[in-house]
């Protein structure tokens, strides 16, 4: 059944998530019956656009984006978008008290405001918001990343955004937990019995989370130089399939428990500094091959600072959990720009057979991939057909979500929405793990920060740095694609 008619309030509303991620998935849950039909969407921006300007926007530019197969239906979609300018941080109230006045209109609906901003608007949008008289026991707040650049300022954000807002009514967004196979990995851990009891330190030589994409930052250098892989992915994306990979079975499918459960992996993560930083991580920096440009090159609209030779474009990490079921199993995390393929996994592997009698072979793989092609391999080891010697070979039993089921995988973001409108966090960061994982992450920027080396200079279009090899062979092991 439909969710709740809602208001949903999006500050940067005409900006590039908006229009990109929010407004697709937006419409794709219209046409899928699963907005009220009343529901509106109201853009905030600095614009000055008529909601007939800004629905010729959308209609401009987000309609080549989404399958319209019914007219009537990107209408309809239209029909719910509204504008409202807003003088952020100004003296010019009259856009507060236009969105006043549109909300007034049925103040029975549940109110989501969206702040697709930069971090540090959070704590000012919120507070204009209840002194307009905007925050009701109905509405709830989305918190796009970054949240803060370290563990003070996510604090201080935390602390701003929960004077005035519940933390039930606060829904930290991290869009990797929107993505299917992410639900599927606890699908795959708890609804099937036969991966539990080896799901442990007995049989898991080693786990690698592996985010690489192929684009680079252009003109985005003025963000970029300032947050670097480990903020932009690491805190953030990878720590969170990190959680879900190692975290205990809840007893509950429940916001709650599963929450409390990651938590819990992420407080036993053994702090990696000072010296150690250096043996457990790695940082690079992609520059100019084979027609595509360094970091320093990318088009920007400033020329590149000493903080943009110092950022990292690429990461490795040698992760350790300290608990009972994941003593000793390193868990590798990686992440970079200008990468030869766009591949999103995680890679579990076991450990080699006790006793060997047969010549080759080698250890079996769990990958699960979330993108491109979400889907679920076993790599396990069997016999060439012939009548010679017996030789081994890794075969796959794969299950490719897109050829499996018929029905389309939606996108992160749709879920997401659903689950907003919806009023459920389970898909959400809670505060306690968003700070647990900056505490994490602190004393490995911090190490960076006083070193006086730059980040080592990769290809653009290769693999990363030789540290990043080096970090894994040195205990015998490689990562994924390289065998
Ligand atoms: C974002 C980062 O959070 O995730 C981007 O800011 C990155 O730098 C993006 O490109 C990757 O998301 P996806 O869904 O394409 O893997």
């Amino acid at each position: 059944s439909p969710a709740h008619t809602a208001d949903l309030v999006v500050f940067g509303g005409t900006g590039d998530l908006s229009m990109r991620k929010l407004l697709p998935a937006l419409y794709h849950s219209d046409r899928d019956g699963r907005l009220s039909p009343e529901t509106r969407v109201i853009a905030m921006s600095r614009g000055g656009l008529t909601d007939a300007d800004f629905r010729g926007k959308v209609d401009a530019e987000v309609r080549d984006r989404v399958p319209v197969d019914d007219p009537a239906v990107w209408q309809r979609f239209l029909g719910r978008l509204r504008h409202v300018s807003v003088d952020v941080g100004g003296a010019d109230a009259s856009g507060w008290e236009a969105l006043a006045r549109l909300l007034a209109e049925d103040e029975q609906r549940d109110r989501v405001y969206y702040l697709a901003s930069p971090p540090r608007t959070f704590g000012p949008f919120c507070r204009e918001l209840r002194e307009a008289g905007l925050v009701t026991p109905r509405s709830r707040v989305v918190l796009e990343k970054p949240l803060g650049h370290d563990l003070p300022s996510a604090q201080r954000i935390n602390d701003e955004v929960g004077a005035i807002f519940d933390e039930h009514q606060i829904f930290r967004i991290d869009h990797y937990l929107g993505k299917e196979t992410v639900q599927n990995l606890l699908v795959l851990r708890f609804a099937n019995a036969f991966l539990e009891p080896i799901w442990n330190s007995l049989w898991i030589d080693h786990v690698q989370i592996t985010a690489a994409e192929t684009v680079g930052t252009p003109g985005r250098r003025g963000y970029y130089d300032h947050a670097g892989a480990l903020r932009d992915m690491v805190q953030n994306h990878l720590l969170q399939l990190l959680t879900l990979t190692a975290m205990e079975p809840p007893a509950r499918n429940d916001r709650e428990a599963i929450r409390d459960e990651k938590v819990k992996v992420l407080q036993a993560l053994r702090p990696i500094a000072g010296t150690e930083v250096e043996r457990f991580t790695v940082r690079g920096q992609y520059t100019e091959a084979d027609g595509m440009p360094g970091y320093l090159d990318e088009p920007a609209s400033t020329p590149p600072t000493e903080a943009s030779r110092r950022v990292e474009t690429f990461t490795a990490i040698r992760a350790e959990i300290k608990n009972w079921r994941w003593a000793g199993v390193p868990f590798y995390l990686r992440t970079g720009k200008r990468m030869p393929y766009r591949r999103s996994e995680i890679v579990v592997q076991f450990k080699d057979v006790p006793h060997s009698i047969f010549p080759g072979g080698g250890p079996n793989r769990l990958v699960l991939r979330l993108q491109p092609e979400e889907g679920i391999e076993l790599h396990i080891m069997a016999k060439e057909p012939g009548a010679g010697e017996v030789t081994l070979k890794p075969v796959p039993l794969s299950l490719n979500f897109g050829t499996t089921f018929t029905a389309r995988v939606p996108e992160a973001y749709e879920r997401l929405l659903t689950d907003v409108l919806a009023g459920n966090p389970t898909l959400f960061m809670r505060r306690d793990e968003v700070e647990a994982a900056w505490r994490w992450i602190d004393p490995i920027l911090s190490a960076w920060e006083s070193s006086s080396d730059l980040p080592e200079p990769y290809p653009a279009g290769t693999t990363g740095p030789a540290g990043a090899h080096e970090l894994l062979g040195r205990s015998g092991r490689a990562w994924h694609e390289e065998e």
